[in-house]
């Protein structure tokens, strides 16, 4: 049987990860994956997380199962979390799930269980294991315009001209904040034609939101997703804590599904929860219990929240940095996107070509399609990093 495997495409973003371990040139600068990490490279425990698990080791007297949706205190500290007041809590289901990747995942699945005919619009260009989880999945994927690549903004006329194409039952993803991989973020006045447009075609939003509190703050970073929940009948969103928790490994994330009336809220909580069920049943709990404590202990919030700040703000300077080299060393404006940009990426719009010369020149390791990590950076590599983009970039 195994030896009808046939080999699979590797993650690019992942391959990357490789490559940059295999490099084994000291001044090699790593843009790569979407984790965060400190001016010496190092991707720490947030405070809070720790005081968290140590407080969790003390206390906690049981491993055995929680409940296909995981602990409910957790669902209901993400729903304030990300939706604040902007629906009523009983029109929200909610199920953890291993990460971000499984809340979308989930989503896809449910949006199928829900419309055997579903088809699922994505950005140009989105994450791309958005994409791969479609194919994979096997369901109709169209993509709506999104971003000028030469100037590396939003295009939003182009944007809505593509979505003119949107039916009734089809599945809209979007980002919530901090837009994977270009950077480039609707405005909430724009966000708010994309919810009329859904509106008025019958479609279904399911918003992404991965990087909530790296972009303009927690409440600034959720008010796209809560004006969609307020504005949409029913909605589904993907949210993560690996990021703004710093729990990568530990897989927390949760599956929003709000409902038009709350009388299907329990319907759609049942079909999340038999959904877990069948992929994978109980989710993970460590991860989604730290996240939980935090959130429900005024203390332990408050430090969450003024760390979670710190990183923000660092990775803001490095983006006002990088474009001050950058308009220094090019004597014009053309980068100065990288400080309008939010959250950890920015897509530079170098060629494949220059993206790998480079990593072969100059030992930086970012994504094909140009998206940095901006966290990857610190103020000592931030002009390196502007030399070899100003020296290869046309
Ligand atoms: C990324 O885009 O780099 C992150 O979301 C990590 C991942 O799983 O790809």
């Amino acid at each position: 049987m195994l030896t009808n495997l046939k080999p699979q495409p590797a993650d690019k973003i992942l391959a990357l990860m490789g490559l940059y371990k295999e490099d084994p040139r000291d001044t090699k600068i790593d843009l790569g994956v979407g984790v965060y990490k400190d001016a010496s490279g190092h991707t720490p425990i947030m405070r809070a997380v720790k005081a968290a698990e140590k407080k969790l080791w003390e206390v906690e007297d049981s491993k055995s199962y929680t409940g296909l949706a995981g602990d409910p205190a957790y669902g209901t500290a993400m729903r304030d979390l990300v939706l604040a007041d902007s629906v009523s809590a009983d029109r929200v289901a909610a199920v953890a799930t291993p990460g971000g990747t499984g809340a979308i995942r989930q989503a896809f699945e449910l949006a199928r269980m829900a419309n055997p005919d579903v088809r699922v619009w994505v950005s140009n260009p989105t994450w791309p294991n958005h994409v791969s989880i479609l194919n994979f999945m096997g369901l109709p994927v169209l993509e709506y315009a999104y971003f000028d690549a030469v100037n590396c903004v939003v295009d939003f006329d182009a944007m809505i001209a593509s979505l003119q194409g949107v039916k009734a039952g089809d599945l809209v993803l979007l980002h919530g904040c901090c837009h994977n991989p270009t950077g480039a973020n609707l405005t909430l006045e724009q966000f708010g034609q994309v919810a009329d447009l859904l509106l008025e075609k019958g479609a279904t939003a399911l918003v992404d939101i991965a990087y909530q509190g790296f972009g303009d703050g927690l409440d600034d970073d959720a008010a796209a997703t809560r004006l969609l929940a307020s504005k949409l009948p029913e909605m589904l969103v993907a949210a993560s804590c690996s990021k703004n928790f710093g729990i990568y490994r530990e897989r927390a994330g949760v599956l929003m599904a709000i409902s038009e009336k709350a009388e299907t809220t329990p319907l759609a909580q049942g079909s999340m929860n038999y959904l877990n069920r069948q992929n994978f049943s109980f989710p993970p709990d460590h991860g989604p219990r730290l996240v939980t404590m935090i959130l429900t202990d005024p203390a332990l919030k408050a430090d969450w929240m003024a760390e979670l700040e710190e990183v923000r703000l660092g990775m803001l300077g490095l983006r006002e940095q990088l474009a001050k080299e950058l308009r220094e060393r090019t004597n014009s404006d053309r980068f100065d996107f990288i400080a309008r940009h939010r959250g950890m990426f920015s897509r530079i719009g170098a060629s494949p070509e220059e993206v790998l010369e480079m990593r072969e020149k100059f030992g930086i390791y970012m994504v094909g399609d140009s998206r940095m990590n901006i966290a990857g950076l610190n103020s000592v590599t931030v002009p390196i990093l502007a030399q070899a983009i100003a020296t290869t970039c046309k």
